[in-house]
């Protein structure tokens, strides 16, 4: 294929939608959800290791920013898997979305629309498309990660498992499975939602979400705490975890956390309101603060 600015230029026409900005040819870059320099920051991050002459599979790729810069990095191999958004036309489903986020109104999964079409892999031409312009030699795999054979991929020196954990309905089995695919001596970067919780102590939780309440996308389930994510990772069979990632502290800090915890105490864990007749709702509403959190995770 051409590499030409032209051609690259066509090609973002051809496809309008991108999650990843890519630079298909020297200031060429295709329009994701934030600029490059932001997804060159998230990759640099994930502090990877010397990736020259590693085998890297890349768990839901989506238009393959990381996979692309995994190869530009040196890997030998690098598989790019996915199947759910390449099965979306995401065109058509990002207008229903868009709608939806501007109205209120509930969106439903792109796998119970007509935008839903395996056969065809509309979701992925962008991925398609960057990988013949930048004559990469990364490897699509269609498959989904929670039902397909693992064994057929084999095992793999790094595996970037990002953005990917929150979408999965049980993240403890997605994390074991996780652990089969690293070889021995590998690593597996875990980038994902993540939430803390003021006040929770030392207790690992995960916020469930039964619709749409995060970023309105009806496919996000789970965003763990980061003593639930070393948990995960370590009941999935990891035996090294090291987070990257610091919780954000909590903004009540500077302010008293002592004074507000004994206020909080009296009000909805002594009773006192109920003993003098205050019939409402006491239980506490839990202050969150949304993050991403990081973890590399050695089996
Ligand atoms: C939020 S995007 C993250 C994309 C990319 N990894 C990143 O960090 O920028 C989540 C990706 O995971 C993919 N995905 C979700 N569930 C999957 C599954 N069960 N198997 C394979 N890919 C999946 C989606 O199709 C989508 O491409």
């Amino acid at each position: 294929m051409l590499r030409t600015r032209e051609r690259a230029e066509e090609i973002i026409k051809l496809n309008p939608e991108w999650y990843h900005s890519i630079e298909l040819v020297p200031g060429v870059i295709t329009p994701g959800r934030c600029p490059l320099e932001a997804w060159e920051k998230e990759l640099a991050n994930l502090r990877l290791p010397d990736l020259r002459g590693k085998s890297v599979l890349d768990i839901g790729a989506f238009d393959g920013f990381f996979s692309f810069a995994a190869e530009r990095l040196g890997a030998s191999r690098v598989i790019a898997l996915d199947h759910y958004v390449w099965f979306t036309d995401r065109v058509e489903w990002m207008k229903e979305w868009r709608k939806s986020r501007e109205t209120g109104t509930p969106v439903t999964p792109p796998h119970e629309t007509r935008h839903w079409r395996p056969d065809e892999l509309p979701g992925r031409r962008p991925f398609d498309a960057a990988r013949a312009i930048l004559g990469s030699q990364v490897e699509p795999v269609v498959g989904d990660f929670m039902t397909m054979d693992l064994t057929s991929l084999g095992r793999f020196d790094v595996v970037l498992f990002m953005g990917i954990l929150y979408h999965l309905e049980d993240p403890l089995r997605a994390m074991r499975r996780l652990a089969t695919v690293v070889a021995p001596g590998g690593l597996a970067v875990i980038e994902t939602e993540a939430v803390e919780v003021p006040g929770l102590g030392d207790a690992a939780f995960c916020q469930f979400f039964p619709g749409q309440e995060l970023e309105n996308d009806p496919s996000n389930w789970w965003s763990p705490n980061a003593k639930a994510l070393m948990g995960l990772c370590q009941a999935a069979g990891f035996r090294e975890v090291i987070l990257l990632t610091d919780p954000p502290r909590s903004p009540w800090r500077p302010l008293g956390t002592r004074l507000g915890a004994a206020i909080k105490h009296l009000i909805f864990e002594t009773h006192i309101p109920q003993r003098l007749g205050y019939k409402g709702n006491t239980i506490a509403p839990l202050p969150r603060i949304r993050y991403r959190a990081i973890a590399h995770a050695h089996p």
